[in-house]
């Protein structure tokens, strides 16, 4: 019977180790989920029956085991090192001069790898079985934390083939992916549990539980990126780094594919700058990369200084955190009134650039922080991300610290501020009537995708409404170039272009000008389909909230903004005085309704790429559509017709290689002329 128990056990422990590799390591699922815990359930079971029979390979392990008291401590086979950094690319090049002249050699060959952020943790398989892991702790002794490193999925609990060393020291990096620690800060939050500010800290905290049935449920991977102490080899060890990195993959160890050879100082630098480029699209955080001279023989050559090898750098990228001080709070009010907090701070460089403004969001986020005026803060920027305060370093609190209020009157027109129930957004009650609300609103009239005012700026509106030349959009078009001329740097010639850019934007389509009233929640793709739902604006304006929800993706909320935004007297005196009577303002053409078996374009499938210049994606789209083609996102031998604007690039390729007929920005619109 137990020697029945013991096959059927070792048989699954192999399934399982090999299902766990192939997914944690190789990211290749070999079989479903529920049959991989199936074949588990079925382990623990005999497991249960057989104590005597568990192994400790045994893929059950990962799941964590009972709490222990303490960490204990152990002393490490060989020091665990640090790394000297370099933080800029002319001190890579020193570090390679430096190396040039101690070895005597030019073309030195480097292994170049991510600087993983995480934390290092050391590995110690004898026999080919994972005996102990520990963390680095000050280098020379660490703490044992086997349990918990076990139910990482990437770390193997047995070595694969039969080459490996009888003892061997696999050193590497823990640490939590970008995915993970989303969703698991996500669920912490929803749960109303405390959050971890970085996946560093995420990976740090979860390794130093001292129940791993904890550390089991948290996200973390592992990437090994060096050997330790090595006894016992079956084969020789091979002499270039990069190489016994590719022998421990042998072995079913996680090396980060980013590992890769360079040539010199050049393929250094290149790797560094290429690295720093993907840093944002990594699945998992890096503050750098690690250059290290590939070949052994020189390593021992080189030799250590203090505790880091003389023949390792890392080259790190600029921090993505940062600490500063909160100086201020102010207030911006924005085109629908919301009430911004924009927080002011002791300018800081951070993510490559210095940072002296954050957005606060609104009143809930200053809670969910707990920030003060005055706070230590965390400012992290991140790619092209903007910059955010992620936390409060709460023990730097100074004594007059002063909390944040939202104000209750407008800072810009002191209307009431109004916060409605369920929405997180304090918002200024004046509307048109509060200066900061018309500046927005003006603004957005004439920007790009709504009536594309040429060379009316942000700055030019702004002064116009402070100096009282223009109130409302419709203002707009009564500007004289004279009347420009008074403000400052405005020439008459510039005057002139002005007015005659306002001329050209009066021609413009419903769903442009739908889209330029900046009624709320209602973007460029909502004014389009409102425009071809209701063909009209007097149509659109008497609709009802019912009529407004059957239009394609208009829900409640947005019928509801629509519905009020028609029935404000301000609103209604702007729209009449931009369309009334024989000399309109602004203008149309009409839509005109095709019958349906009329269209011209009925039954076939257009595609739109590249940049558009004298039209918006979504015009382009809604004008084809009336006509009757479909318009679809990607390229086939269905496809009728490609309209390649500017910058045109796979998909163009693609419906050339298809014999797909393709036209340019100009013979869509030629095209659309002759169909008006
Ligand atoms: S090698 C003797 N390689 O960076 C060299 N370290 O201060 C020892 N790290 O705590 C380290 N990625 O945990 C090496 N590809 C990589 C690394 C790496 C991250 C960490 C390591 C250590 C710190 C160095």
């Amino acid at each position: 019977m137990s020697q029945a128990a013991k096959q059927r056990i070792d048989a699954l422990c192999q399934q399982l180790t090999e299902h766990n590799h192939q997914y944690y390591v190789l990211d290749n699922p070999s079989i479903p989920d529920a049959e991989y815990d199936r074949l588990m359930r079925e382990l623990q079971q005999l497991e249960r029956e057989h104590p005597a029979l568990l192994r400790a390979d045994s893929p059950s392990q990962r799941v964590g085991g009972e709490p222990l008291a303490q960490f204990n401590s152990v002393a490490h086979l060989k020091p665990m090192l640090s790394l000297d950094n370099a933080m800029n690319e002319a001190e890579f090049s020193a570090f390679h001069q430096r190396l040039v002249e101690r070895l005597g050699s030019a073309e030195i060959q480097y292994c170049s790898e991510p600087k993983l952020d995480g934390i290092a943790v050391s590995l110690l398989y004898r026999d080919g079985v994972l005996e102990r892991a520990a963390t680095r702790g000050d280098g020379m002794t660490g703490e044992e934390i086997t349990q918990n490193v076990k139910t990482i999925g990437s770390v193997p609990l047995r070595l694969q083939g039969d080459d490996f060393p009888t003892l061997l020291e696999v050193r590497g990096e823990a640490f939590m992916p970008k995915a993970g620690f989303d969703e698991m800060n996500r669920k912490a939050h929803a749960a109303g549990e405390k959050t971890f500010v970085n996946p560093r800290n995420a990976a740090a905290g979860s390794l130093r539980q001292l129940d791993s049935r904890i550390t089991a449920t948290r996200p973390l991977a592992f990437y090994a990126y060096a050997m330790g102490v090595v006894e016992g080899q079956r084969q020789p060890l091979d002499n270039g780094h990069y190489q016994q990195l590719q022998q421990l993959k042998s072995w079913g160890l996680p090396v980060s594919p980013l590992v890769e050879l360079a040539l010199g100082e050049q393929g250094g630098l290149a790797y560094f700058r290429r690295v720093n480029e993907e840093r944002a699209s990594l699945p998992y955080e890096i503050d750098g990369v690690v250059i290290k001279v590939n070949q052994l023989e020189q390593q021992q050559q080189l030799g250590f200084v203090a505790r880091a090898p003389r023949w390792a750098i890392a080259c790190k990228f600029p921090a993505e955190e940062e600490l500063t001080t909160l100086n201020d709070v102010e207030f911006q009010v924005g085109r629908t009134g919301a009430v911004t907090p924009v927080a002011r701070l002791e300018p800081v460089f951070v993510g490559g650039v210095t940072v002296s403004n954050a957005t606060l969001h609104n009143g809930d986020e200053i809670a969910r922080l707990g920030v003060q005026i005055g706070d230590t803060v965390i400012i992290r920027r991140a790619g092209d991300v903007i910059p955010q305060i992620v936390s409060v370093v709460q023990d730097r609190r100074p004594e007059d610290a002063r909390v944040i209020e939202i104000p209750t009157e407008c800072p810009v027109c002191q209307s009431k501020v109004e916060r409605f129930e369920g929405e997180a957004v304090a918002r200024c009650s004046g509307g048109l009537f509060c200066e900061a609300q018309r500046k927005e609103a003006i603004k957005h009239f004439a920007s790009r995708k709504a009536l594309d005012v040429d060379g009316l700026g942000d700055k030019l509106v702004e002064l116009l409404v402070d100096k009282e030349l223009v109130k409302t959009p419709a203002d707009l078009f009564g500007l004289s170039a004279s009347a420009l001329t008074m403000l400052p740097r405005m020439g008459m010639k510039s005057a002139e272009k002005l007015i005659k850019s306002l001329d050209a934007a009066r021609a413009t389509t419903l769903p442009r000008f739908l889209y330029s009233l900046g009624i709320r929640e209602v973007g460029e793709a909502t004014a389009a389909n409102l425009a071809r739902h209701f063909k009209t604006l007097p149509a659109l304006a008497a609709a009802e909230v019912d009529d407004l929800i059957a239009v394609d993706e208009v829900g409640e909320i947005v019928a509801k903004h629509v519905y009020y935004f028609f029935r404000q007297p301000h609103n209604q005196e702007v729209i009449a005085a931009l369309t009334a009577g024989e000399s309109a303002t602004v203008y149309w053409p009409e839509i005109a309704e095709i019958a349906e078996d009329q269209q011209p374009l009925k039954g076939q499938t257009w595609v739109l790429t590249g940049t558009m210049s004298q039209m918006g994606r979504a015009d382009a789209k809604a004008a084809l559509e009336a006509l009757g083609a479909k318009v679809s996102g990607s390229v086939s031998k269905n496809t009728s017709t490609l309209v390649a604007g500017e910058k045109a690039g796979s998909k163009l390729t693609k419906a050339t290689d298809l014999g797909v007929a393709v036209l340019d920005e100009q013979g869509l619109l030629d095209l659309l002329a002759q169909h008006q």
